[in-house]
This record gives C-alpha cells, sequence and structure tokens, in this order.
C-alpha cells in the first residue's frame, strides 16, 4: 500500500482474514479510530479485551493497555503497532521503588489505575479507571486505609469526591498536566457560552474551573446530554474525533496546552506513535508482540478480575 486509502483497505482485509479484532482508544489518530472494531476508554477496552472470541488483538493504544488484553487473553495474540508506545504516568511507578511504597504501608489496601504496568498490577490489590473509580473506592469498607496510585491528581479528585483519606502516589500524565489557565481563560472570554469540562488526570486548578469532570467516555455523554451548544474540553485532543461525530453541530474547542509550538492543543505523543503504516506492518507480521511473564500475569489478573467484576 501507498495511500491512505490502500492502507485502511489492507488493514481492514488482514483483520478479516486473520480474525484479528481492532480496539482503538479515543486519543488515537481519526482514521485509525474509523478503522476499529471498538473505540472507548480504558474501561470499555479492558471489558471488550474480556469479551472477544478473536485469534488476534491488535491494540491501537499503549503499551499498558495492550499489557492488560494480554494478561486478561494470555492464549491470544496481542500486538502493538509500536512497542515504544508508553505512559508517562505508568513510568512514574517504577516496580522497586513502589514495592517499598506499598511495604512501608502495610496496613493499606492498594487502589492502582490502570495506567501502571503489569508488575505494578501485581502488587495492587484492586485496579480502578477513572471511568469506575469513585465507585471503587466507595466499595471499600470505611474503615479500610487506601493507597491510590499512580496519578497524584486522580488521587486528589478522588479525596475530594468520596472524602476518604488516601495516600498517594507522586505520578502523573504529561499531557493533563500542561493545560495552560491563562490560555483557557482568555479562550473563555472569546467563547463565554462555552462550558469547559475536563479528565480527571488534569490537576486540581483546572478541575476546580470545571463544570463537568469525567473519563473520556464520560466527556463524551455529557456533550450529548448537556443543552450547551459550545465546550471547552481539557482532555487529550484525539476525543475530538468521536465527540464531533456525536453532536456535529456543536463547536468544541480542544484545550490549549502551555509551550506548545507545533500544536494549539493537547496531544499524547505515545498514543499517536501508532499510526496507519504501522498498524498495517504490525497486522502483516502480526507483530510486534506484547508479552508479560507467567507469574507476573497471574498476580496482575486478581486485582483486575476484581474491577471488572465491580464494574459489571
Ligand atoms: P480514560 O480513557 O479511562 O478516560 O483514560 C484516559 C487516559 O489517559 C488513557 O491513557
Ligand atoms: Fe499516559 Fe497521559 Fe498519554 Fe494517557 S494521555 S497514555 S495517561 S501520557
Amino acid at each position: 500500500p501507498k495511500t491512505r486509502k490502500e492502507y485502511m483497505d489492507e488493514i481492514l482485509r488482514l483483520k478479516k482474514e486473520k480474525n484479528a479484532v481492532l480496539l482503538a482508544h479515543y486519543y488515537q489518530e481519526a482514521d485509525i479510530q474509523d478503522l476499529a472494531d471498538y473505540v472507548g476508554d480504558s474501561l470499555g477496552l479492558s471489558r471488550k479485551a474480556a469479551e472477544t472470541d478473536a485469534d488476534i488483538i491488535v491494540f491501537a493504544g499503549v503499551h499498558f493497555m495492550a499489557e492488560t488484553a494480554k494478561i486478561i487473553n494470555p492464549e491470544k495474540k496481542v500486538i502493538l503497532p509500536d512497542l515504544n508506545a508508553g505512559c508517562s504516568l505508568a513510568d512514574s511507578a517504577q516496580p522497586g521503588p513502589f514495592k517499598e511504597f506499598v511495604d512501608a504501608h502495610p496496613d493499606h489496601i492498594v487502589v492502582t489505575y490502570i495506567n501502571c504496568s503489569a508488575e505494578i498490577k501485581a502488587m495492587s490489590d484492586i485496579i480502578c479507571t477513572s471511568s469506575n473509580a469513585v465507585d471503587i473506592i466507595n466499595s471499600i469498607p470505611k474503615d479500610q486505609k487506601i493507597i491510590c496510585a499512580p496519578d497524584r491528581n486522580l488521587g486528589e479528585y478522588l479525596i475530594h469526591q468520596t472524602g476518604r483519606d488516601m495516600v498517594l502516589w507522586d505520578g502523573a500524565c504529561m499531557v493533563h498536566e500542561a493545560f495552560a489557565m491563562d490560555k483557557i481563560l482568555d479562550l473563555h472570554k472569546e467563547n463565554p457560552k462555552a462550558k469547559f469540562i475536563a479528565h480527571p488526570e488534569s490537576t486540581q486548578n483546572i478541575l476546580r474551573i470545571s463544570s463537568f469532570v469525567g473519563s473520556t467516555e464520560k466527556l463524551l455523554n455529557f456533550v450529548q446530554e448537556d443543552d450547551s451548544e459550545e465546550f471547552i474540553v481539557a482532555t487529550e485532543a484525539g476525543i475530538l474525533h468521536e465527540m464531533q461525530k456525536r453532536v456535529p453541530h456543536k463547536k468544541l474547542i480542544p484545550a490549549p496546552a502551555k509551550e506548545d509550538n507545533t500544536c494549539s492543543c493537547s496531544e499524547c505523543h505515545y498514543m499517536k506513535m501508532n499510526t496507519l503504516q504501522k498498524l498495517y506492518n504490525c497486522l502483516r507480521d502480526e507483530s510486534p508482540s506484547v508479552d508479560v511473564p507467567v507469574e507476573i500475569r497471574k498476580k496482575a489478573l486478581i486485582p483486575l478480575e476484581r474491577m471488572l467484576e465491580l464494574s459489571k
């Protein structure tokens, strides 16, 4: 293939021929979202990974997401277009220091955001995503002490929402920490009717000025259900593709990032490492695949299954 159309046709052909399912996150580039069998947030994607009867799972997302699909489906081949598609938040929790942190708080239950490696999941009691985190925390008995990791912004938001006192790991997402308050306020002056909505990985000053805070899926539902005709959206800009499809008549503005010369909006360069060409190559070669050592996989499955059970 040479052209965009040829790549897209070939990807569809290979997907069918190999009985592969293409799962894509809302932050993927528009063409990849359009090719996917399912586009979703972290929770939706892990649910789909648990349900699929395909032989191959092609994960158009970042490494921890493909790894999660592999933990749930050890017998299936899970492939990722670019193995370097990582995550600054997942990188912020490395196994050695994380073990020391957990050992230093022996009477705490470990609630871990899905944006972490399999090793970190293996040290956790229950996984959550931004869609179900409040419910997961509320399901824990009131007198139980909690560690919440690795995102301190989501952690602070959850402390505020649930009233629970939690010990937080000091990690963050580089995209959601980069929103520029001054540019957002200017944008709001230019668009006074626009509602400002944000993902809970954003910093507290951003969340404080938000009319609504939610996961990517919840932000999508909000713009559909809310009466407003204009929104400023503080999460990775890839979500605007699906959002605009759902509300074609509404005005959607991506929240601007600090010091960004290439783009006025916030993009996750890890998510954008997956391209049509790499997706085609990966389906053709059934590589690179994501594998998890069996001992880690078995331990990591337990807190993931707890999450899937609690969010049915
Ligand atoms: P959700 O898709 O769960 O909202 O998470 C956003 C994210 O940062 C994924 O990397
Ligand atoms: Fe990680 Fe942030 Fe990129 Fe999501 S947007 S993959 S949390 S770096």
